[in-house]
């Protein structure tokens, strides 16, 4: 089954949203599978957001990013990748289709509530940045059978 990394960013902590949106994904019918609060150093971050090293925003994008704790999770479940993304909508909230995480609770682009790996690539690099494969737990749910 597919995972994926997503991360509450510390705007969501603040406004005390973790709960509500780990909800989201519970619903869903999704598996967490990892789980942890963390204060994130600016190498790590910088290794996260690599991709867009030296873009004009990557400055504040760490900057925000280790500005306050995040909530990390991997989450696991059908085309989790793909659908978490859906569920987050687009990068600017202000364009995010109604109902996403990101159009129910943001504004700002800087300031967009989550994070969620772009593809499965992504998400395995993502997932061994942030979790020590021992922090991942294997487990079964009786639901799953009338998830699938
Ligand atoms: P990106 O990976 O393009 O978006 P997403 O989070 O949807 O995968 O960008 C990473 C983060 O950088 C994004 O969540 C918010 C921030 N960002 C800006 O502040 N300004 C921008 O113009 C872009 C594209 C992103
Ligand atoms: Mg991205």
């Amino acid at each position: 089954m597919e995972r994926t990394y997503l991360m509450v960013k510390p705007d969501g902590v603040q406004r005390g949203l973790v709960g509500q949106i780990i909800s989201r994904f519970e619903q869903r019918g999704y598996k967490i599978v990892g789980l942890k609060m963390m204060q994130i150093s600016r190498e790590t971050a910088e290794k996260h957001y690599g991709e867009h090293a030296g873009k004009p925003f990557f400055n504040d994008l760490v900057n925000f990013i280790t500005s306050g704790p995040v909530v990390a999770m991997v989450v696991e479940g059908k085309d989790v990748v793909s659908t978490a993304r859906e569920m987050m909508g687009a990068t600017n909230p202000l364009k995010a289709a109604p109902g996403t995480i990101r159009a129910t609770y943001g504004v700002d682009v800087g300031r967009n509530i989550i994070h969620g790996s772009d593809s499965l690539e992504s998400a395995n690099r993502e997932i061994a940045i942030f979790f020590r494969p021992e922090e991942l737990v294997d487990y079964e749910r009786a639901i799953d059978t009338w998830i699938y």
